[in-house]
């Protein structure tokens, strides 16, 4: 199956990078994508919010923003698949170009602005999704995000939230892309508590009989050390069941190629990496465990993955890694993740979480 992607991913990186992914998402659809075997093991199985994840290692938001390719995506062995983010009202996002890639250090600049199909869509897709017959095994978490010109953000996030509390799987409250203006103003401690007593007020009336689904909020890498003190108070007074850390950022090392590091946007891979393992480490630090952490930036190998996950991530999430690796990176990662927990002799995934802060030398001797 990889020989035919060999053979494609020469002609993907040709084309320019929103052409290539549109092209990967049709071939995704098509059914002609080349399917790894599913890697499965019991030591990957996790418990987490009540819903059982058959491997730690994600898609994450962004990939699919109209939910079209969801039975595709778990079929490549993603154990989690984030779709999103959508917003209600459709819309077109940036001029483009506004996806840039750094080949040779395996980055990417996007300043997408959430371009979706807007709600009505994205729900149709979800729903034909959730009624096939045998879905794929897997998660599906929903991101949601506001429209552009939306001037009260409550608004958009209370009308996603009332769509989906009693569908979702979990959902993700997307408050830290760089690409909407005014967005990451939520996450100003006093603004993010009333906020979030909102649209959890909203989640709770919405979701009637059922338990309402776990929300989760994503942050940015780019907050100081002082303002995730902050958060990380308010999160746990809040109501919210978990963390995707981190998003994209704004940050541009030296390292990289002068003409990639000045476009504006946010960026993403091996760059983003260290970032957001020490803010998922600081974050576990902060809630002492009590919230889960979807660990996501510039995952691309089990090594990154149990990186992030002895950090304190329950599980991870990868885009980036995902469009250079290719469609077996959650195979590879699942493989190269076990044979790690195996020679550290832990039997079960969750006895990887936060395993750094449980060894009086942070655990280094393990650093892979
Ligand atoms: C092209 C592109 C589009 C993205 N769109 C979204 C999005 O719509 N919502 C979101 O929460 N994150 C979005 N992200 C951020 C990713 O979900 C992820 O947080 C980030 O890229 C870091 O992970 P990575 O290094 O594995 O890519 C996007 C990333 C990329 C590269």
């Amino acid at each position: 199956m990889l020989g035919l992607y060999r053979l494609a991913r020469p002609v993907l990186f040709k084309l320019e990078p929103e052409k290539a992914h549109r092209m990967t998402l049709k071939i995704m659809k098509s059914g002609l994508m080349p399917m790894p075997p599913r890697f499965k093991a019991e030591e990957l199985e996790q418990e987490i919010w009540g819903l059982t994840f058959p491997n730690p290692v994600g898609l994450a938001a962004g990939f699919d923003k109209n939910a079209e390719v969801i039975a595709p995506a778990l079929s490549l062995g993603f154990g989690l698949v984030e779709v999103g983010t959508v917003t209600p009202r459709p819309q077109a996002g940036n001029p483009q170009p506004r996806i840039f890639r750094d080949v040779e250090s395996g980055s990417i600049i996007n300043r997408m602005g959430f371009p979706n199909d807007g709600l009505t869509l994205f729900e149709e897709n979800y729903d034909r999704f959730k009624s096939e017959d045998v879905p794929p095994p897997g998660v599906v978490g929903i991101n949601i995000g506001m429209n552009k010109d939306q001037k009260n953000p409550v608004e958009d996030y209370t009308t996603l939230i009332k769509a989906f509390a009693k569908k979702a799987d979990y959902l993700t409250v997307n408050i830290s892309s760089p690409n909407t203006p005014g967005l990451r103003d939520l996450q100003e401690p006093e603004t993010l508590r009333s906020f979030l007593a909102d649209i959890i007020n909203r989640l709770n009336m919405s979701s009637g009989d059922y338990p309402p689904p776990p929300l989760l909020v994503k942050l940015s890498p780019d907050l100081s050390g002082e303002q995730q003190e902050q958060i990380a108070a308010v999160l746990l007074q809040s109501g919210v069941s978990g963390i995707v850390l981190t998003n994209t950022t704004i940050a541009r090392p030296e390292a990289l190629p002068e003409s990639f590091r000045a476009q504006p946007g946010g960026l993403s891979g091996p760059y983003l990496r260290k970032a957001s393992t020490e803010m998922i480490r600081n974050f576990y630090r902060l809630t002492n465990g009590k919230l889960p952490i979807i660990g996501v930036g510039g995952v691309s190998s089990g090594k990154h993955a149990y990186e992030k996950i002895k950090a304190g991530a329950s599980l991870v999430q990868l885009y980036t890694g995902f469009v250079y690796r290719g469609p077996d990176a959650a195979y590879q990662i699942c493989r190269e993740l076990l044979a790690y927990m195996r020679r550290d002799g832990i039997t079960k995934i969750g006895n990887a979480v936060g395993l750094d802060h449980k060894k009086s030398n942070g655990g280094a001797e393990h650093a892979a």
